[in-house]
């Protein structure tokens, strides 16, 4: 069995890579720009408009749902259509509450706020956003012991959008000051052709809408994953073509980047095979799991099991994961019957 290869390298990671940069230049400004995720982008519409017309900050907005699907791009969006000024940081880069402080009180009005993984906030920093988002006021602690007060700061009317890949593990008290609560939701293959081919045109490739399909299919339902796959085909497209990106260049240079028709890679069949090879095809418990395949349990969680599930290849039980029928006949190998 092959080793498993670390995330950071795998060509259809949801995670950005160092290397991923280029991808901002094709980041929609608007909102009539974005493609997918009709319901989020409908309602956002109505409230950006509402907020414009009352001459108030937009309600605090919390996007969740799995990487790569463009919630710092949703949220750069937001704030251009608000025509206020985003900043951007994110949970573990605000180490002290202080941090925060200055970031909230440097805000002008209507500002948007945007907290990257904001379920990753220290405890007492998280504690400064609950005024912050309710009341726009910090409350500072001066002095210590006995004589120590408390005073309140005002800070302008501002937006806080936070993104997260699991609402639920956001504290009640702060998922409950959020006003708008929205799921990204992976973008259909016909969704991301349109992503595809958008991408291309500003990167000036060539392809065919049966070439953009084939590379739509095996992204993961995931843009960020698609723009990536687009830019390796049009390397095999300029060498082993004519640069013209169709079905059957795309095949061929997914196939030797071993990202399969699914898009499975090297990493998502080699647990599979394990879960199969060393366990009877489950149940098999997650640290049982872990421990063979040298891995941590929170990464097989947010990264490897996501997109299996979501294929149906494998599946949750009380007893631990079970490889399905589906996740057997995908790898070719004869589900065993009772
Ligand atoms: N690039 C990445 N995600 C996108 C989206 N949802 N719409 C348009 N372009 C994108």
């Amino acid at each position: 069995m092959e080793d498993i290869v670390f995330d950071e390298e795998r060509l259809v990671t949801t995670n950005e890579q160092s290397g991923d940069e280029w991808q901002y230049s094709l980041r929609p400004h608007h909102l009539r720009e974005y493609i997918g995720q009709e319901k989020v982008k409908e309602n956002l519409d109505i409230f950006i408009k509402a907020a414009l017309k009352r001459s108030e900050a937009l309600d605090h907005v919390l996007l969740y749902g799995p990487p790569g699907l463009g919630k710092t791009t949703l949220a750069g969006i937001i704030a251009n259509e608000l025509g206020v000024n985003f900043r951007v940081t994110s949970g573990p880069a605000i180490n002290h509450s202080g941090d925060l402080a200055a970031l909230l009180t440097n805000l002008n009005e209507h500002d948007v706020l945007f907290i990257d993984e904001i379920h990753r906030l220290s405890r007492n920093v998280e504690e400064v956003l609950y005024s912050a988002m309710e009341d726009y006021a910090l409350d500072i602690v001066i002095g210590k012991g006995p004589s120590a007060r408390s005073i309140r700061l005002d800070i302008a009317p501002f937006t806080l959008i936070g993104a997260t890949t699991r609402a639920g593990a956001l504290a009640a008290p702060l998922r409950d000051r959020f006003g708008v609560i929205s799921r990204l939701e992976y973008y259909k293959p016909e969704e991301l052709v349109l992503v595809i081919k958008r991408a291309a045109d500003i990167l000036d490739i060539k392809i065919e809408d049966k070439g953009a399909l084939e590379i739509a299919r095996r992204s993961r339902g995931t843009p960020r994953i698609a723009n990536r796959l687009l830019k390796r085909v049009r390397d095999f497209a300029q060498i082993t073509g004519d640069g013209l990106v169709t079905d059957s260049i795309a095949d061929d240079a997914l196939l030797r980047l071993e990202v399969d028709k699914m898009g499975l890679d090297r990493t998502d069949r080699c647990m599979l095979e394990a879960m199969i090879k060393k366990f009877g095809g489950g149940p098999v418990g997650i640290d049982t799991l872990a421990a063979a395949i040298s891995e941590e349990n929170d990464t097989i969680e947010d990264v490897y099991e996501p997109y299996l599930l979501q294929l149906g290849y494998i599946n949750r039980t009380p007893r631990g994961r079970v490889v399905t029928r589906a996740g057997y006949e995908h790898l070719g190998i004869p589900y065993p019957e009772m």
